[in-house]
């Protein structure tokens, strides 16, 4: 696991955008692992940015997104599928038809979630895996005493998660209470992940993730036995990290 702490959130989307950059410029149809949540709202407003000034294109690329809710449908605002057609999705030259989802509409969610397995399975796996980290140490949607062994299932939210995630809908109770998620196997065997976290709030999770056990107690610990994942950090959640000066200060 490489580590990058650097001071400010807008160093962090910077370096992102600029490894994702890079890898689209030489592997223009990669197929990349796409994630939600507010961290990755400046991500892709940067990705849009440098696509209008001519720096990168995704006209090549197929994505297959972490999660989305179980009960609704592509067109639901509040929708992961919604969210990426606002902010990646439509704004670009890619291919909405090859940015995938698992369907949080289909009326057997587990067999969806098969499907979507199967999916990536069939497009040779993914080349990049963009994740973000829920304060619990969550990777997609699978919530703390998820197996670490797991492929793309139905797990049930945490009541945490869905605190957190309310703010986009009108109260907690509507929030969804299931999701189908790629499973913690799934993201590790991306052949690359890159993990974004910025705030205070990440920290205790963040140091868990790099410094505690592997352990279901923290999903996204499980990276440490992943053989190129690369972690960006802002100086805020790196901030409960023990050995804080030990990783890389500046850009490697
Ligand atoms: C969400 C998503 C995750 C995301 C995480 C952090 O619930 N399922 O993929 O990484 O929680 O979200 P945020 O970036 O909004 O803190």
């Amino acid at each position: 696991m490489k580590v990058c702490i650097l001071p400010q959130p807008a160093e962090v989307i910077d370096y992102a955008a600029d490894l994702l950059v890079d890898h689209l410029a030489v592997m223009p149809d990669t197929v990349l692992g796409l994630a939600t949540g507010q961290t990755m709202v400046p991500l892709y407003d940067e990705l849009v940015r440098r696509y209008r000034d001519g720096l990168v294109s995704f006209a090549g690329v197929t994505s297959f997104n972490l999660d989305e809710y179980i009960g609704l449908g592509p067109d639901h605002p509040r929708s992961f599928h919604a969210f990426m057609a606002t902010a990646l999705f439509t704004p670009t030259d890619m291919d909405i038809q090859r940015g995938h989802l698992p369907r949080g509409d289909a009326p057997d969610p587990a067999a969806e979630a098969l499907r979507y397995e199967a999916m990536i399975r069939a497009a040779g796996g993914i080349d990049l895996q963009l994740l973000g980290i829920g304060k619990n140490g969550h990777i997609g949607f699978n919530e703390p005493g998820s197996r670490l062994a797991s492929r793309t299932c139905v797990k049930a939210l945490a009541a945490s998660t869905r605190a957190a995630n309310q703010l986009l809908f009108h109260s907690e109770d509507d929030v969804p209470r299931f999701a189908i998620t790629m499973g913690i196997a799934t993201i590790l065997d991306a052949r690359r992940c890159l993990l974004l976290a910025t705030g205070r709030a990440k920290a205790a999770a963040v140091a868990a993730m790099i410094e505690g056990p592997v352990s279901t107690g923290c999903p996204a610990s499980a990276l440490q036995g992943h053989r190129y994942a690369t972690v960006l950090l802002d100086a805020a959640a790196a901030s409960d990290l023990r050995h804080g000066g030990d990783y890389h200060l500046e850009r490697p």
